[in-house]
């Protein structure tokens, strides 16, 4: 039986593209956070990024119909009816831990709990249930809506059933799956953040100015964003945390955060989500 009801923890700006593209591919999604004002934060988002698209032509019905399909809920009982519940809360193992723990004893056996973390251990998650099989991460990349990526993990218990489903769900999406062994970073972060923390050093040393760094790989290498500037989207918090996993995963010093990016961090300078990043939003 295919997915067609799902539940998003987290109404960050990776739950609620996540939703957002849920609901896009037909499915019924209930979007939960802790936070009542940042599920409010995260739906005007979704509209905005519908209304864009239904202006371009790219939605295949009204945006209304798209957000129809959304629920919300501040309260984790609310998923236990879904068929896939796919959590995108903040970097820290210790609280993805626990919300699998709970997840595990609310939701029928038959529920697949997928993690979006962008660099821990799923067999490490995984153990924290009685169902490690039935656990997979799906690691979307940001801006959800547009991006074409899923990377899809299996830890070491995940079954080849509950595989084959999430890869056919990252098809329906219209995405495409890699597949990544469970190796600090998976695939994408293991590459792109070495490159991000690397141009932080590069600033950090005075190699050159912010907008001098992002103008030379934009020009001189056509990536589609600067580091420094893609750093700021991605939030500088969640790429000191992904070195970090990089850093103790393979006990080896390339992969040491940049101190500028961890005193930015301390600053309360988390990219475009607080305002002030390596350049500022107003
Ligand atoms: N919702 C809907 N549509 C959106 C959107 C959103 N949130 N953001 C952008 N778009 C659409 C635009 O409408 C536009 O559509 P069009 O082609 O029909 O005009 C298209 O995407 C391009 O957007 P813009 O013209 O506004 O700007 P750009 O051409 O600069 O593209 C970008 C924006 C897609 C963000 C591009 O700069 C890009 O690809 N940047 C790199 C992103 C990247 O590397 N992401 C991965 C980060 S790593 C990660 O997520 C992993 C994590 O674990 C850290």
């Amino acid at each position: 039986m295919s997915i067609s009801t799902v539940g998003v923890i987290g109404a960050g700006q990776m739950g609620n593209g996540i939703a957002q593209s849920m609901a896009m591919a037909g499915l019924e999604v209930i979007l939960n956070d802790i936070d009542g004002a940042s599920i409010e934060r995260a739906l005007a988002t979704i509209q905005k990024s519908l209304t864009r698209m239904e202006s371009k032509g790219k939605l295949s019905e009204p945006a209304e119909q798209v957000m129809g399909r959304i629920k919300t809920s501040t309260e984790l009982s609310a998923l236990a009816q879904t068929q896939l519940v796919v959590e995108a809360v903040s970097e820290n193992e210790a609280l993805k831990k626990s919300l699998f723990k709970q997840l595990d004893e609310l939701c029928p056996a038959e529920t697949i709990l997928a993690s979006n973390t962008s660099s821990i251990s799923i067999t490490r998650i995984a153990a924290a249930t009685n169902r490690p099989d039935q656990v997979i991460g799906m690691h979307f990349m940001n801006p959800v809506p547009v991006m074409k990526l899923v990377e899809v993990i299996r830890g070491l218990q995940t079954s080849d059933e509950v595989n084959d489903k999430i890869v056919a769900l990252v098809e329906q999406l219209g995405k495409v799956a890699v597949g990544s062994e469970d190796r600090p970073g998976f695939i994408v972060n293991r590459i792109l953040l070495p490159m991000i923390n690397e141009a932080v050093f590069a600033l950090y040393e005075g190699v050159g100015e912010a907008k001098a760094i992002d103008d030379a790989m934009k020009l001189g290498t056509a990536h589609p964003m600067g580091p420094l500037e893609l750093a700021d989207m991605i939030g500088l918090d969640t790429c000191l945390s992904i070195m970090e996993v990089l850093y103790e995963g393979f006990r080896d010093s390339k992969y040491r955060p940049c101190p500028l990016l961890r005193s930015m961090v301390d600053a309360g300078y988390l990219g475009r989500k607080s305002g002030q990043g390596f350049y500022s939003y107003e």
